[in-house]
């Protein structure tokens, strides 16, 4: 295997909010993943080089260009700017030359603006949740007519965020409860859609132009305490200390028949080829009450800690965490169909870029 240079970025920048070290959705947490990756790579014989991105886009333009990677391993992630910024620096990075694990832009865009994203799902033919509404002014609501149980997000979060207790609504006074408060404090539009209580999956997916699915991880919510509702919220997926969090678990592999598993599979990597993603990613799916499955979101550049999501499904199929983190390299070279470099933008890196 080819020693490469790699420029590991990720999002430093946090609206100064001390962390919270039970959550680890944190900052601290972070740096530990990526910490992880680093280490991963350089036992691959990668020569890495982490960059932290916090501010200045400028900067990672003038690091960039002086190290001359040979490929970009993008772990930015950004809470803090709001949904537009993973892609812009996607293409930021894409436009100075360099080769780019995970999702181009566009699938990037795509993963945050779920309704767009389930819009088009909804137009390739594949499931997605009955009732799929985006809330843009409360007084939508009183237009539509709706069926209950529901469940209400905020349009353009992922990893949960908005996501608690109050989010699957019963009555119209609690789905306009939610409306509010998420138009409100999360200034964004709500996505309501019909809750579906059936089994849930994540499908972990790899590789470039062919795809591999690796096997399914199920989530288990029956030791959660029936006043709360069965879903991944923000305090599930983070925060250790809560009862969501403990009384959720994660089996992998999980126990399903293979006709069953066929078809989640392939349902899977119909939605990812949708939406534009590539090397890694990670599909949510839903039951609904006739047991097919139906597509909660696509997630491009979903997160890679080890032992955990992505990279625990991998260990089921044998696949370690460094080979995981080549097999990604090895996608972002086999490259994302119609994305050639063409070096029509000189932004001063000129005869520098090895890029394909
Ligand atoms: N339509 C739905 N029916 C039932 N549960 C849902 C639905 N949409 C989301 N959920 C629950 O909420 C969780 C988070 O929703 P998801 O769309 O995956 O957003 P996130 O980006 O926050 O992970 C899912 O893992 C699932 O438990
Ligand atoms: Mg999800």
């Amino acid at each position: 295997m080819k020693k490469l240079r790699v420029a590991l970025i990720y999002n430093a920048y946090t609206d100064s909010k001390p962390d919270e070290k039970a959550d680890t959705g944190s900052l601290h947490y972070l740096r530990q993943m990526i910490r992880g990756i680093a280490r991963g790579l350089r036992r691959l014989r990668h020569e890495v080089v982490v960059m932290p991105l916090a501010g200045d886009l400028s900067v990672l333009q003038r690091k960039l260009n002086r190290l001359g990677p040979d490929i970009v391993f993008n772990q930015y992630d950004d809470v803090v700017h709001g949904a537009l910024y993973e892609m812009r620096v996607a293409a930021f990075i894409r436009m100075l030359g360099y080769p780019m694990t995970g999702s181009p832009a566009l699938g990037l865009g795509l993963s945050r603006y779920k309704y767009m994203s389930l819009s088009l799902l909804k137009g390739a033919g594949l499931p997605i949740p009955p009732s799929t509404t985006l809330i843009e002014r409360l007084s939508d609501i009183d237009e539509l007519k709706w069926s209950f149980p529901l469940i209400v997000h905020a349009a353009q979060e992922h990893a949960g965020i908005g996501l608690d207790r109050g989010s699957v609504v019963q009555t119209k006074k609690a789905l306009k409860e939610k409306s509010r408060e998420i138009l409100r404090t999360y200034k964004q539009p709500a996505l309501v859609q019909h809750f579906l209580k059936g089994r849930e999956f994540n499908v972990g997916l790899i590789g470039g132009r062919t795809v591999r699915v690796l096997p399914l991880a199920e989530v288990d919510y029956s030791r959660l305490p029936r006043a709360i509702p069965p879903i991944m919220s923000y305090a599930a997926k983070w925060v250790e200390t809560s009862v969501e969090y403990r009384r959720t678990e994660i089996i992998c592999p999980a126990r399903v028949d293979a006709t069953l598993t066929a078809l989640i599979g392939k349902t899977a990597v119909k939605a990812f080829r949708a939406v534009g993603g590539w090397g890694y990613g990670r599909v949510d799916v839903r039951l609904d009450e006739s047991g097919q499955p139906i597509i909660l979101e696509v997630n491009c550049n979903p997160c890679l800690d080890s032992g955990m999501g992505l990279a625990r499904s991998a260990e089921q199929a044998g696949i370690e965490y460094p080979q995981l983190l080549q097999a990604i390299i090895k996608a972002a070279f086999e490259g994302p169909p119609y994305d050639m470099h063409l070096p029509i933008f000189n932004l001063g890196n000129s005869g520098r870029v090895r890029g394909r």
